[in-house]
């Protein structure tokens, strides 16, 4: 695991992804105030840190949580060069054709930004039938979990992905 300056921003509606944010910011020591709802945040603050992880829970049909399109739209031409950058979500696999598909569109834009992408995570454990964040056969392109039907496998899987940063 790196030392160093972990920020973490994450957008989320009903609580799902902010509560996940929160356990990732307990478990690798990132104070409070470097724990950033994106619906009052804006990319510039991307800047400040050298391991950035942004969560998304995914709405629609596998698309971004609201707050997150503004920031997106502001990251077209920004540069994340020599900065770490991993990404987490909530879904729900019974939307088994996008399950968690917005963690996959956070991983894209980011890694656009040229930034260093980490956090692949395992795909073993999961059931759904197509996902953006799928990478490959083997690999989610991070962090993603189901808070809807199998909230009891979520700490586990935290500790494994901290692993991988
Ligand atoms: C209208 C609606 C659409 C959703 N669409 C998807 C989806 O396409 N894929 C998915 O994995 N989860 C989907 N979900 C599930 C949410 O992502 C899930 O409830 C998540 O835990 C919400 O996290 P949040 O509270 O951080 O926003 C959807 C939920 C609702 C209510």
């Amino acid at each position: 695991m790196s030392e160093k300056k972990y920020g973490i921003f994450y957008g989320s509606t009903t609580g799902s992804t902010e509560g996940v944010a929160k356990k990732l910011a307990e478990v690798l020591n990132v104070a409070a105030e470097d724990v950033h709802n994106i619906a009052e945040t804006s990319p510039v603050k991307f800047g400040e840190y050298d391991y950035i992880l942004a969560g998304t829970s995914t709405w629609g049909s596998g698309e971004v949580q609201d707050d997150w399109y503004d920031a997106l739209d502001g990251m077209e031409a920004l540069v994340l060069k020599g900065k770490k950058v991993a990404v987490f979500g909530c879904g729900d696999e019974n939307m088994s054709d996008t399950f968690c598909g917005a963690v996959g569109v956070l991983y894209k834009k980011f890694a656009q930004t040229g930034a260093e992408m980490k956090g692949q995570f395992n795909a073993e454990g999961y059931v759904f039938e197509d996902s953006e964040a799928r990478i490959s056969d083997d690999l989610m392109c991070g962090l993603v979990l189901d808070e809807v039907n199998k909230p009891e496998l979520t700490d586990g899987r935290i500790k494994e992905w901290v692993k991988t940063l």
